[in-house]
């Protein structure tokens, strides 16, 4: 038996990175999944967000595992299609348990000069994109009467400021104070509401030339390598490590969702080398 067999799990930003680490995970352990990711660019952002054919990649990961999965190209900015989305899923599927509100974007500027739609697109996407993604779900796991798990993707910097990325530390912040408003709205049905914190994972996200020029500014450009940005990260976490991977999230997503978390709500759990306690 798989540690979430049987259930159905909802993941936003499911095409790449952590999204799609989290839908091969769950489906490891024995869960359907409902995917869902933008797969075009927000203009913004500064690096590549997915295509549709990463979240082809996904589907084809999850088919290999034995598992369905449902996906669809839907933006967690657009509550109708996101919701239209699920339900469809939800209906295929036939019921819903796990939810991993993990879209999410970054861009770079200090806060006094961030221009007014680069702040927007962030707040819009990292914040009402995950109220949306829960709001959508709790029809479904109120219908099923089961309990459930949510799980909000917010990050280390949700936890601390750091300077340059003022409008996704604020969104990451109020992510946890949607997490706890549902964890205590949500308790009474046994449906269960915690946010993950993960410092730096390497996917695009980070690994892009714009996080690199962020980064390293004293460094030429050609020098700006995933290698010698790996060097410089590892000042930022207590471990001697970069980054962590994103199967490390995964893991402890699939731990929140599993009923070995069964009285674990409102819970703020890094997933960050130690980054918070340096
Ligand atoms: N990489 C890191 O260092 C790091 C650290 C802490 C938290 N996070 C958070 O983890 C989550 C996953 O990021 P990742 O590291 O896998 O990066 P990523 O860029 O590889 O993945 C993000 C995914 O979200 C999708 N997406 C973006 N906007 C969307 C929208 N409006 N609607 C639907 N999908 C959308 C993208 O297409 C992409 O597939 C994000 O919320 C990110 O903010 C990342």
């Amino acid at each position: 038996m798989g540690r979430v067999e049987g259930k159905v799990a909802f993941i936003t930003g499911a095409a790449r990175g952590q999204g799609r680490s989290h839908a091969v995970r769950l489906a490891r352990e024995g869960a359907d999944i409902i995917a869902v990711d933008l797969c075009q660019q927000v203009e913004s952002v500064p690096y590549p967000l997915a295509t549709p054919e990463d979240l082809a990649q996904t589907v084809k990961e999850v088919e290999a595992l034995g598992r369905r999965i449902f996906a669809t190209q839907a933006d967690v900015r657009d509550y109708g299609a996101l919701k239209a989305a699920l339900d469809d899923g939800v209906a295929k599927l036939g019921r819903l348990d796990i939810v991993s509100a993990n879209a999410g974007i970054n861009s770079f500027s200090k806060l006094d000069v961030m221009p007014e739609q680069t702040w927007q697109d962030v707040i819009d996407v990292n914040l009402t994109g995950v109220w949306h993604t829960a709001k959508a779900a709790i029809p479904h796991l109120r219908a099923g009467g089961r309990g459930g798990s949510i799980i909000l993707t917010s990050s280390a910097v949700g936890l601390k400021g750091v300077q340059n990325i003022g409008h996704y530390v604020a969104a990451r912040h109020g992510v946890v104070g949607l997490m706890r408003t549902l964890a205590l709205e949500l308790a009474p049905e046994m449906i269960r509401v915690n946010s993950v914190h993960p410092s730096s994972v390497d996917t695009v996200m980070i690994q892009n030339d714009a996080m690199y020029a962020l980064s390293a500014p004293d460094l030429p450009a050609a020098e700006r390598i995933k290698e010698t940005m790996a060097e410089r990260r590892k000042v930022i976490n207590a471990l001697p490590i970069p980054y962590v991977e994103p199967v490390d999230v995964s893991n402890a997503v699939l731990w929140l969702a599993s009923d070995e978390a069964r009285y674990v709500t409102g819970v703020t759990l890094p997933v960050d080398p130690g980054m918070l306690v340096k």
